[in-house]
């Protein structure tokens, strides 16, 4: 399978020199003679990259066109979008204001560095954080709209700016962010709790952090709603963590989410009675744990996972100390790889499944235990197209050909490569959680305390 993410990290293997010697020969820190055969080695090597690159991008375009055409062929993409060169097309009709992300470019880089429009600030007492450590730091430092209210093309490209993850990755998180709780129509959504400054075009925009679509049980730092404020940071929660991470060399890597994962799955199977551990539950929480190790160590050690620099993220909600991002896109594809080793890693199954009252869990009938990568990021995509009862933005299920018609132009195309068994795309309507999501006054996170 090609997916376009190969080509992309090609693309940044040749743009950037991720290795240290490499950088010590850009800094002229090398001896003339071993920065000499250091730059004609590389050079012959990029030519190599490039030609290899090149051929894997013009093959990726050609199936990203076939595709294109058969989604047209069946009227598929009536308001617009799809995927052409690695680009989203515009969307037309209710969705022409619509913006789309666009890919960025990706190398090692310095994170905010000494880039003046974008040093933290702490949150105004009117701005919006939520559950998603990375959007909030983001909004703390401008790269998102600090108000903490966004779009769905600002946050997929400040999700590609400061963490270098894929296009594919970043338009995929915030597409699942707008469906969660967005206003479709203006790509606007909160990165928290319902807000007065996201329209309600279609229905209620009720924030991502509403339960049930996008937050899910299990979180890593934040307790399940069924028990409370499901936003807001929790340093005990938090805390346990990085005491397991403590027997793992202090690094919050794979077995320390593996070991993680099973003690927070077996805690809430037998205590919240609203355990929901369905197919949503299992992509995003799995998701989010590789995320950790994936895009917060710093870009020149890109396998530390170390508390200094998953710490910044988590307690303060700021980049840490000349942090840089990682070099090569991160993509839908590599996600899948390392959920299928979280899985595996995992002493329990995880089996998925539903409380329906304490002692009741009733499992779905889905088998994790052997998965390959593509069945894993192919669960990445039936958390949003899944048919199975769900939680979808009142405003969407009474328009569910708009929905559809964003979810063929802006996800399937990804997915395309994986083939997966994603059916009609028509997501279960039945609503049972429709509350707004928790909203805080108090959103200023200093060492994992909210300051009011
Ligand atoms: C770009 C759009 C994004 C949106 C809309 C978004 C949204 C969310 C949501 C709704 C949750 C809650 C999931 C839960 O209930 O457990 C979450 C959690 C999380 N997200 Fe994001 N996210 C985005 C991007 C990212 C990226 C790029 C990363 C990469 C590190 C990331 C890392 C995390 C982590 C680690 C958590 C778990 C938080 C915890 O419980 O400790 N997110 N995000
Ligand atoms: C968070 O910020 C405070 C105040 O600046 C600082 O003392 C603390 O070390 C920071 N914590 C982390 C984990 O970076
Ligand atoms: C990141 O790496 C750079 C270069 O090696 C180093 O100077 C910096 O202190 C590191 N930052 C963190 C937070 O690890
Ligand atoms: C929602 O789901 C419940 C339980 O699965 C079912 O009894 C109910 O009829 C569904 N409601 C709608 C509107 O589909």
């Amino acid at each position: 399978m090609k997916s376009f993410g190969i080509a992309l990290s090609l693309a940044a293997t040749a743009m950037a020199s991720p290795c240290p010697y490499g950088q010590l020969a850009e800094r002229g820190a090398l001896p003339e003679a071993e920065a000499k055969n250091f730059f004609a080695a590389r050079a012959e090597g990029e030519a190599a990259v490039e030609a290899q690159m090149a051929a894997v991008k013009r093959e990726e375009h050609a199936a990203q066109a076939k595709y294109y055409k058969r989604q047209l062929d069946l009227g598929e993409l009536s308001l617009g979008g799809g995927l052409l060169n690695g680009v989203l097309q515009p969307f037309s009709g209710v969705l022409e204001a619509l913006d789309v992300p666009t890919p960025q470019e990706f190398s090692l880089k310095e994170i905010p560095g000494d880039d003046a429009e974008h040093q933290y600030i702490k949150p105004a007492k009117s701005a919006v954080r939520g559950m998603c450590p990375t959007l909030n730091t983001m909004a703390n430092h401008g790269y998102i709209d600090r108000s903490g209210i966004t779009t769905f093309a600002q946050a997929a490209n400040a999700c590609q700016i400061t963490l270098g993850f894929g296009y594919d990755t970043c338009v995929f998180l915030s597409a699942l962010g707008l469906l969660a709780g967005g206003d479709l129509p203006s790509g606007k959504y909160s990165i928290g709790g319902a807000d007065a400054r996201v329209p309600d075009t279609l229905g209620p925009s009720l924030g991502i952090s509403r339960h049930g679509f996008f937050e899910v049980d299990n979180s890593i730092s934040r307790i399940d709603s069924y028990f409370g404020n499901q936003a807001d940071f929790n340093l005990d929660r938090f805390n346990r963590l990085v005491s397991i991470a403590d027997k793992y060399n202090g690094q919050f890597g794979n077995s320390a989410f593996a070991e993680e994962r099973v003690l927070l799955y077996n805690e809430a199977k037998n205590n919240n009675p609203e355990f929901n551990a369905g197919v949503r539950w299992l992509g995003v929480t799995t998701a989010e744990r590789v995320f950790i190790f994936r895009a917060l160590p710093n870009g020149t050690e890109e396998t530390n996972a170390n508390f200094a620099n998953i710490a910044p993220f988590y307690m303060n909600e700021t980049f840490p100390h000349e942090w840089y991002r990682r070099a090569t896109p991160y993509s839908l594809a590599n996600t899948g790889t390392d959920i299928v080793t979280l899985l595996a890693s995992s002493s329990e199954l995880t089996v998925p499944g539903v409380n329906e009252g304490l002692n009741n869990f009733v499992p779905i009938g889905l088998d994790i235990g052997s998965l390959t990568p593509q069945e894993a990021t192919c669960f990445l995509a039936q958390a949003v197209f899944d048919e199975t009862p769900g939680f979808l933005a009142p405003g969407l299920i009474d328009n569910i050909d708009i929905l559809n018609a964003f979810l063929n132009g802006a996800l399937k195309p990804f997915f395309a490569p994986f083939n997966c068994a994603i059916g009609d795309n028509t997501p279960g309507a039945n609503l049972t959680s429709n509350g707004a999501g928790p909203s805080d006054e108090c959103n200023v996170l200093v060492n994992g305390v909210y300051q009011c």
